[in-house]
């Protein structure tokens, strides 16, 4: 029978925006995820007070999360991952003071956690920012943002030091090249250029906190967090596979750098190529040489790359714009399913990295449907993640150091993309709804009682 390690972690994956609501409660400021109310890729919508839309309470993880952590803990869960607010700690980013009633609920949140001996592993930013940080500075365009950030970053380290020592610098760091809004915060229009310095600034602010958390957190252990984006050639035309190796390394060029501690020479190249001159100080230079201790990413789907024109017109239109793959099937997404991608993902990482990895998203989004008797058949959801935990099995039987696996979403919560309730990943059901309406309720999927098993058998009645 085979099982996983048994120290192996287990549990799920959240982001403050997309759980917690209380958008402007205990003295929050505004973020970057408050003035986007159609997720990621909308438009940026500010009143005097944000305009939140869904996520204003959100799942009202907030205030429910004593009941939330229980239901996650009767599921077994010795992990959780969760993002601080950083508007919650400064809510303008450059206040002189932290602010003591985000800085409590907080202790309050990993208190509960370790009621139920559940590990706290904490994302530092997951797609947000304080507003206030873009209005006033520009956002990661401007160095001044890396001192702001590492200030907070120590703050926590400080303050939460003896309950956390699992810690992540920035969520998919790498999607700021799709989505530049969501992680280096600059305007529409910016030029590749501008990208790629504020891009260089935030790599600077991860390597920071890294050098951070190992001096005030010695026992702890810190991470980068990318979208492992892995792409196949679409044909085995050596154009095909040469575009293949520049795509995945558009991506993987944010791991070489947490990683290794330098600019590969692959992405010199890239800058040089382009005319793009980057401001790369000795002090960031000296930076960068602090590199993570282990390797997270979330893994959805794969996807294809030709050196075709006109069949790269006609690629339909996802986060990555790839181009899809006719071997397999979809989600109600479009999000290509593949299971043995995430095998092969890992062993990629691994043998660039020989670091530890940690799976710290994986799941399907999906529109569930609650029966007259209040049952919700998820089998859909079932058949992804055994598949996909089978394949990470296989792949630390390849000899792959794998820390644990974080489902996105164990509880149904407000997608990224489009800020939808109808896009559900949850072991447990919120009774909440794109137009605001439901009672909050929570109940449990088939799901629930099926990953409680995997769990509680380490791995052992996965099907393989
Ligand atoms: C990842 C993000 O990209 O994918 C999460 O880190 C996000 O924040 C998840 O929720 C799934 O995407 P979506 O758009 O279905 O919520």
């Amino acid at each position: 029978m085979k099982t996983f390690p048994q120290t192996f972690l287990w549990g799920g994956a959240t982001a403050a925006n997309q759980v917690e609501g209380a958008y402007l409660e205990d003295g929050k400021g505004l973020s970057t995820s408050d003035v986007q109310p159609q997720g990621i890729f909308g438009e940026v919508v500010e009143r005097v007070t944000g305009d939140s839309g869904i996520k204003d309470i959100a799942i009202d993880f907030y205030h429910r999360y004593p009941q939330d952590i229980a239901l996650f803990a009767e599921m077994g869960f010795n992990c959780l991952r969760v993002s601080i607010a950083w508007t919650r700690i400064f809510p303008n980013g450059d206040d002189a003071q932290p602010n003591e009633a985000g800085l409590a609920f907080y202790d309050k949140l990993f208190d509960e956690m370790a009621r139920h001996n559940i590990t706290p592993l904490v994302t530092l930013s997951h797609y947000e920012m304080p507003w206030a940080l873009v209005k006033n500075y520009g956002g990661w365009g401007n160095r001044k943002v890396i001192d702001f950030f590492e200030r907070y970053a120590r703050t926590v380290f400080e303050r939460y030091k003896g309950k956390v020592k699992l810690w992540l610098t920035f969520n998919e760091i790498n999607m700021s090249l799709h989505a530049p809004l969501t992680g280096v915060v600059l305007p529409a229009g910016s030029s590749k250029g501008e990208i790629y310095q504020a891009i260089h600034h935030q790599l600077v602010a991860s390597a920071l906190a890294v050098k951070a958390c190992h001096e005030i957190v010695p026992e702890g252990k810190i991470g980068n967090m990318l979208l492992g984006g892995l792409m196949y050639p679409l044909s085995c035309k050596p154009e095909d596979v040469f575009k293949t190796l520049q795509e995945n390394r558009s991506w993987q060029f944010f791991g070489d750098v947490q990683c290794r501690g330098a600019y590969p020479g692959y992405m010199l190249r890239y800058f040089c190529d382009n005319g793009i001159a980057l401001d790369i100080t000795d002090a960031d230079r000296e930076a960068l040489r602090t590199t993570v201790d282990f390797v997270s990413f979330s893994y959805y789907m794969t996807g294809c790359v030709t050196a075709d024109d006109a069949l790269n017109n006609q690629a339909r239109g996802n986060i990555l714009n790839m181009v899809p793959n006719p071997h397999l099937a979809s989600s109600e997404w479009g999000w290509q399913i593949d299971p043995l991608g995430l095998r092969t993902l890992l062993n990629v990482l691994w043998d660039r990295y020989q670091k530890p990895l940690f799976i710290v998203e994986n799941g399907l989004g999906a529109k569930d449907k609650v029966e007259a008797d209040g049952s919700i058949n998820d089998d859909y959801r079932i058949s992804y993640l055994n598949d996909h935990l089978v394949q990470a099995r296989e792949a630390i039987e390849d000899g792959v150091e794998l820390m644990g696996f974080t489902s996105w979403g164990p509880i149904d919560l407000v997608s990224a993309s489009k800020a939808e309730l109808s896009k559900r990943y949850g072991f447990i059901y919120v009774d909440r709804h794109d137009d605001g309406t439901g009672t909050l309720a929570r109940s449990k999927k088939k799901s629930f009682d099926w990953y409680k098993e995997v769990i509680a058998t380490n791995g052992a009645s996965l099907k393989a």
